[in-house]
């Protein structure tokens, strides 16, 4: 329900139980009585969303009853507090909700876990494990810099990789690695790209490392392997392609068994830009025994698709008179 029309039908309410007049009469009250008005008004917008929340249908179960024979898909997903994370991840999780056998691996960079990413995994329906941890300072992007000076969610990436090899604690969700000799496949999937549920399809079966192409990635169509006769030749990029795996992290997944076969690979924060992929897959693989997948990589199934920062200069204007949206309604 939006605001507006909340204190539309609560005003007549305070004003009848305040005793000041009949209700719809324009209110001249004293400003001691205003402020108990405000007070009230306050109180039953309170009741208003305890109510909703209540209301709210429990979480919907995600998925069927899942065949146990698949092996089991980790998606890891670094995420970080801003205006668009709810939605970002809202529209993730809807997009995963679709996928069987998956766990969802959500790695917060904050000091502790937030209400907001505790409130969307418990409501998700999926199965899920939460992780935290704060990005070092000397790491942290600062303000005003390029997103691409230094790689974001290293430190995330790298306590999920902790957690599947049972040497990092769950802050929510499951807590538990996977059990020894379970076959599985992590994919690092940040919460701003578009993913096909067919993409999960894809990289179910990976037995060492699977790649695809990526859409809208590195200034082109698509950034991705070059295949001939089933086996990865080359890459399709446009920057540095002498890089040892010039792939995005969108554009690939590794298996469960092997990632847990080699307890050193991890993602180097120090790698120079673009070769954060390259410092984990060089411990995993060699390049010539990358698996194609999505039809010989020929098609596109993610696209690394961004979000425009919401402008907020009408909010600030209002809170600066006091008057900013609602910081009790979650956005
Ligand atoms: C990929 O290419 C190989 C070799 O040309 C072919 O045998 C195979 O069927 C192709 N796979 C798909 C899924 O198109």
């Amino acid at each position: 329900m939006p605001s507006c029309s909340l204190m539309g039908e609560l005003m007549p309410r305070e004003v009848k139980r305040l005793g000041l007049g009949r209700t719809g009469q324009p209110c001249d009250c004293s400003p001691h009585l205003r402020a108990a008005a405000e007070h009230l008004r306050r109180k039953d917008l309170k009741i208003s969303q305890l109510q909703a929340e209540l209301g709210r249908p429990p979480p919907a179960p995600a998925q069927p009853p899942e065949p146990e024979a698949l092996p089991a898909i980790y998606v890891v997903t670094p995420t970080y507090a801003r205006l668009v994370q709810k939605a970002e991840l809202v529209r993730l999780s809807q997009t995963l909700s679709l996928v069987p056998r998956l766990h969802w691996v959500v790695v917060e960079d904050a000091e502790a876990p937030t209400p907001l990413v505790s409130g969307l995994l418990a409501a998700s329906g999926l199965r899920f494990t939460h992780l935290v941890v704060l990005t070092p300072k000397g790491q942290r992007l600062r303000e005003g810099e390029p997103g691409w000076v230094r790689p974001r969610g290293v430190e995330q990436r790298n306590r999920a990789l902790d957690w599947l090899r049972g040497k990092e604690t769950a802050v929510g969700g499951e807590r538990d690695p996977p059990p020894e000799g379970a076959r599985g496949v992590v994919y690092f999937a940040d919460d701003d790209n578009t993913y096909s549920r067919e993409l999960f399809e894809e990289m179910r079966a990976t037995r060492g490392v699977s790649v695809w192409p990526v859409g809208l990635v590195g200034g082109l169509r698509f950034e991705g392997p070059q295949v001939q006769g089933g086996q990865v030749v080359g890459f399709h990029t446009a920057w540095e392609p002498e890089r040892p795996f010039p792939l995005d992290m969108a554009g690939f997944a590794v298996s469960l068994p092997l990632l847990l076969s080699r307890p050193g690979a991890r993602f180097d924060p120090t790698a120079p830009r673009g070769h954060l992929e390259s410092s984990l897959l060089s411990h995993l693989i060699d390049p010539k025994d990358l698996e194609p997948r999505a039809s010989n990589c020929t098609r596109v199934l993610v696209w690394h698709t961004r979000t425009e920062k919401p402008k907020m200069k009408q909010e600030e204007q209002l809170q600066r008179l006091g008057r900013g949206s609602d910081p009790g309604i979650e956005v």
